[in-house]
């Protein structure tokens, strides 16, 4: 399968099977998050020489930053099976229950989203997390009974984008805990060269460093700019990115200078425009903008709050300084304090 897979021509790959190639297997292969790096490699090897499962680990942080391959590299670096399900996908308590007795002893369950898990099946992951044990209730009415089962010795690792709407005693449950950082352009640019060598398009080193620095500081969208600016410089040039081709690429997929796309300088602009540099309420911009509040607090706002060009107040989101110059506008005179 994987034979094939490697021998088949590239344009039969999509995307979703190249994000798979590109993912790193190994935590050396794994770029930056170097304190990350460096407590899980001495915790997976504590693990090992004990011959013990590792404990369970939460990694939270927004998408893109590698949660996901993280959690197949610990499998893989333990040497164990990963069994992946998401939060959303779990919507029976039996469905809980049926993987957690299917595991086998040492192996990996990733439960993606875990803060969108339900709470009674949250609950049956306290005692088995624990105790290593689940409840479960045979029959029904009157008739009905508890019993008890052993489980495997597993590890559960979760990954949220939300590590705020994780209950108490869920995170307490876990052993080990990390919140993933935004890259540095070195990085991005060093993952950008080796995602250049799998897909064997030449790249100049300046212009993995163009398309580093307009990423938004995350190996996704790294990524998914590498695959663009290949496209268009196999249409429109000899195939070999260098520093004009991948600029121009990217004016025409219309990523600015700091990496912001239409959706991004879409909310930046609709709090200029419409609501006069804000405050404005996360469910009235959501209206605005045609996306779900969530997406935009997930997925738009952890870059623009982090980079400065927006602000969160008691009473809504509002443009800083730096937003508004972004946009091309002048920020209005007033209290230096709401601008820093
Ligand atoms: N540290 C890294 N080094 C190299 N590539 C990475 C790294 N982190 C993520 N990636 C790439 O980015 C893509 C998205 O990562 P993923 O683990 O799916 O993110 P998340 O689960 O946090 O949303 C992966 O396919 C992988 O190719
Ligand atoms: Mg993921």
């Amino acid at each position: 399968m994987t034979d094939e897979r490697l021998a088949a021509p590239e344009e039969f790959l999509d995307d979703q099977e190249i994000e798979g190639s590109l993912r790193p297997r190994s935590l050396d292969a794994f770029t930056g998050q170097s304190l990350l790096r460096e407590q899980l490699s001495i915790f997976i090897q504590a693990a090992r020489r004990r011959r013990e499962p590792l404990d369970h680990v939460l990694l939270a942080g927004p998408p893109g930053l590698g949660k996901t391959t993280l959690a197949n590299i610990i499998a893989a670096e333990m040497g164990v099976h990963i069994v992946t399900t998401s939060g959303p996908a779990l919507e029976r308590k039996a469905d809980m229950a049926a993987i957690l007795t299917n595991l086998e002893d040492g192996d990996v369950l990733f439960i993606d989203e875990i803060h969108r898990l339900n709470r009674a099946i949250e609950e049956i992951l306290y005692p088995a997390m624990e105790d290593f044990e689940i409840d479960i209730v045979i029959g029904q009415g009157p008739s009905a009974r508890t019993i008890r089962l052993d489980l495997p010795r597993f590890t559960l690792i979760g990954a949220t984008t939300r590590s705020g709407l994780i209950t108490t005693p869920l995170r307490d449950r876990f052993g080990f805990s990390h919140r993933l950082d935004y890259y540095t352009v070195e990085e991005l640019a060093g993952i950008i060269s080796r995602s250049a060598g799998i897909l064997d398009v030449a790249t100049e080193p300046e212009a993995s460093y163009e398309l580093a620095l307009r990423s938004r500081g995350t190996p996704r969208i790294a990524n998914r700019l590498l695959k663009r600016v290949r496209d268009f410089a196999q249409v429109r040039h000899q195939g070999r990115i260098t520093l004009d081709v991948a600029r121009e690429a990217l004016h025409l997929f219309q990523v600015d200078d700091e990496g912001l796309d239409r959706v991004d300088r879409e909310i930046l602009s609709l709090i200029l425009e419409k609501f006069d540099g804000g405050p404005v309420g996360l469910s009235t911009l959501a209206v605005a903008i045609g996306e779900e509040p969530d997406t935009i607090e997930d997925v738009y706002e952890p870059y623009l709050l982090q980079r400065g060009f927006l602000k969160r107040t008691p009473r809504g989101r509002v443009l800083t300084r730096l937003g508004y110059e972004h946009c091309g506008a002048v920020p209005p005179p007033g209290p230096a304090t709401l601008f820093t």
